[in-house]
């Protein structure tokens, strides 16, 4: 995929940026940057003057008389009445601007556009960059050039929307069911979505959507922003009374988080902006393949991996972790995970955050015996760390009650017993670097899940709002550590996904996608999270067959097949299952290695079913090759023929065989017969599976199949 040059059209003043079927144009002529159409690549037969002439609004009465062009920054001085991109002021003063056009910088792919309001003494600059995949990637700067401290409140992007942008859709959600979707008509007004508590959460609203009226995952417009941040953030979208309809995403910034002294810059966190003609799935598509094209994206084969939380929980003992390493070396799993429990004074989660040395009551020898064992059975070791964090009884604490984030002299209430570490000290950030490194140098340690269990509450660094100097220590200290430990990979983990976001999938490798491991809640969680996060990025868990955190029971051959899209683990006592269970799971780790290469590159497809009983997903690979589909009953469908599900996304032209799998033993039926291709390989055309499909077979609720689809 080639992106096609930036072209500079006729009058020079109407940019356009284009890149898979997307096209982004930026008009200067007014003498700030407006973007006047985002969306489906017009082609070489649109000219500038068309254009201009088409996007042309009237006057309405009762108005400013000769409205301007709002540009990005939406300016109160040009007539705007919404809210505009910058707020802030210096002492009560220069807080409306009027920003004119000083400089832009065109290449092939990018634009730049400098603006002065020299009476308020501010610059800013936007850049948009368009990658190869149609993302555009938008980053604004704003610097205080006048004297005396600018104090910024807010630096959004925005993004105009086009009139049949009809609905929005965020996410919601909690510990155990994160990112649930939630999808409204835009009406009057602002929908605003804000995240106070110091990570990105887990109703974080990792894309924002507006839609088409008909859009469903392959129809229809998407127009969606999102934030590469991991602290607080606020995404919204505004209806004005004269229809005008935006997007906008930009972080939340505290009472005097940026306050700028002559000279300084604020940078915002950068927002990946995506448009699709072709439904969510474009969507969804468009954001994985500006993902998977950047350097620091996960590129080996996302390693099985046993974490082993659920077995053990705070009872670490070599005996029985030493057992547990050798069963998961004999199902062929390739990552076995420490998790907490192993540090200081870690018996239970009252104590020991913060001594990041391991604790000799358990852990006689040190880690070295169990690492060797984990080797001698052919796996990668890993480490569970929460350095972000601190209990009042730790060493740390006793030392150093001054490094808790804290105001007003008031110790924050505590959350899961703990405090957060200010890593805004230098002493406190170099503290967590060297206990961490100091483990790493030690011991064969090439795995890190990193943990922060807690929200953030007067996240106050000397007083003043600290969650922007926490947010980008983390980040830093992510990078020097993987600078200092070459191949070292990192696990965002927060009290499970509570910390999944565009930011922060640039520092690690994996996130932690939930606590819950139930199959069933996990066909919602990992639907939803990959609208924006690829797969191979989703740590995705056998759990037990009793759910830990929901006492459902599912099967093996259920938990395994949704374990299977993401990157897939156990988490499992397996030293307690049964040699089926042994055999089953042996079979399934080795199917998860043959088709991760597909699973981890290949277009996520959805299929919107007829009611709310089956779930239908699968990844066809680019080239259209092979697919591998999962049809899910989630509860029993209501009619007693379950509806066909269609499996779109293939090469219409090309015939495909057809084969039932079942990696981890056979999902329940009941049935006087089964539909035949569900017991003999059957061929038929992409076309045919997209338009007429298959029927299911009737499956007991809460179980799943696989569909194999091979070109001929
Ligand atoms: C919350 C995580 O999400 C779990 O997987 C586990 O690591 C615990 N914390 C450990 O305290």
């Amino acid at each position: 995929m080639v992106p096609q040059p930036a072209v500079l059209l006729q009058n020079d003043s109407l940019l356009e940026l284009a890149a898979n079927g997307v096209s982004f144009q930026v008009d200067v002529s007014s003498g700030t940057p407006a973007v006047v159409y985002w969306g489906q690549d017009l082609g070489p037969a649109t000219r500038t003057e068309d254009l201009t002439l088409l996007m042309q609004d009237g006057v309405p009465q009762s108005n400013v008389d000769d409205p301007e062009v709002p540009g990005i920054w939406r300016e109160n001085a040009r007539g705007f009445l919404g809210r505009p991109a910058v707020l802030g002021h210096r002492d009560s003063q220069d807080w409306s601007q009027l920003f004119t056009v000083t400089n832009v910088d065109a290449t092939s792919t990018s634009l730049v556009v400098d603006s002065v309001d020299r009476a308020a003494g501010l610059s800013v600059s936007v850049s948009f960059e368009m990658t190869p995949s149609g993302v555009v990637l938008i980053s604004q700067t704003l610097t205080n050039t006048g004297p005396g401290s600018f104090d910024l409140n807010e630096l959004t992007t925005w993004l105009p929307l086009p009139d049949h942008a009809v609905e929005t859709m965020d996410f919601t959600g909690r510990w155990l069911k994160e990112r649930q979707p939630q999808r409204r008509p835009i009406q009057v007004g602002t929908w605003s979505r804000e995240v106070r508590e110091g990570r990105s959460s887990h109703d974080y609203t990792v894309v924002q959507l507006a839609l088409s009226a008909e859009a469903d995952y392959q129809n229809g417009s998407v127009w969606s922003t999102g934030l590469l941040w991991s602290g607080n953030t606020r995404h919204q979208v505004e209806r004005l009374a004269s229809g005008q309809t935006s997007i906008g995403a930009g972080e939340l910034l505290l009472p005097g988080e940026a306050v700028l002294p002559p000279g300084a810059t604020y940078t915002a966190p950068t927002v990946a902006a995506t448009f699709s003609a072709t439904g969510i799935d474009g969507m969804t598509d468009k954001l994985y393949r500006w993902l998977r094209a950047r350097p620091e994206h996960p590129s080996s084969p996302r390693p099985l991996t046993l974490n082993v939380w659920e077995a053990v929980y705070f009872d670490h003992d070599l005996v029985k972790l030493g057992e547990l390493a050798d069963v998961a070396g004999e199902i062929g799993v390739e990552r076995f995970v420490l998790d907490d429990g192993w540090f200081l004074g870690r018996r239970n989660d009252f104590a020991g955050l913060g001594d990041w040395v391991v604790d000799a009551a358990v852990w006689p020898d040190g880690l070295g015996p169990l690492i060797d064992r984990v080797h001698a059975a052919g796996m990668q070791f890993g480490l569970w760390f929460e350095g972000e964090m601190v209990n009042v009884d730790s060493d740390l604490y006793r030392t150093h009650p001054e490094w808790i984030f804290q105001a007003g002299g008031r110790i924050p209430p505590e959350s899961r017993h703990q405090q957060v570490l200010d890593l805004g000290h230098p002493g406190a950030y170099a503290h967590v670097l060297g206990q961490v490194d100091a483990i790493l140098t030690e011991y064969d340690v090439s795995y890190i899940k990193w943990d922060h269990n807690r929200v953030l509450t007067e996240a106050a660094h000397l007083g003043g709002a600290g969650v922007r100097r926490q947010t980008d220590a983390v980040y830093r200290l992510f990078d020097e550590l993987k600078r200092r430990h070459p191949g070292l990979e990192i696990e965002s983990c927060s009290s499970g996904g509570g910390r999944v976001d565009l930011g922060m999938a640039a520092h690690a490798d994996r996130f932690w996608t939930s606590d819950c491991n139930d199959a069933l809640e996990r066909q919602y969680i990992q639907r939803y999270t990959q609208f924006a996060i690829p797969p191979e990025m989703l740590g995705s868990h056998i759990g037990p067959t009793h759910s830990h955190t929901t006492g459902r029971v599912h099967s093996l051959a259920f938990r395994a097949i949704t374990a299977l899209f993401g990157h897939a683990g156990i988490e499992w006592d397996v030293t307690e299952t049964t040699d089926a269970e042994r055999l089953a799971l042996r079979e399934w780790a080795s199917y998860y290695k043959r088709k991760r290469g597909l699973l981890h590159s290949g277009r996520v497809v959805r299929v919107a079913q007829p009611d709310d009983a089956s779930f239908v997903h699968g990844v066809v690979a680019h080239d259209c090759s092979e697919a591998l589909f999962a049809y899910v009953q989630l509860t029993p469908a209501g009619g007693s023929h379950p509806a066909r599900f269609l499996l779109p996304g293939l090469d219409p032209d090309a015939h495909y065989r057809i084969r039932l799998v079942e990696p981890a033993g056979t999902a329940g039926t009941t049935q006087a017969q089964t539909p035949p291709w569900t017991t003999a390989d059957i061929e038929a055309s992409g076309l045919a599976l997209a338009l007429v499909g298959l029927r299911p077979p009737i499956l007991y609720p809460e179980s799943a199949i696989l569909i194999e689809l091979e070109r001929l």
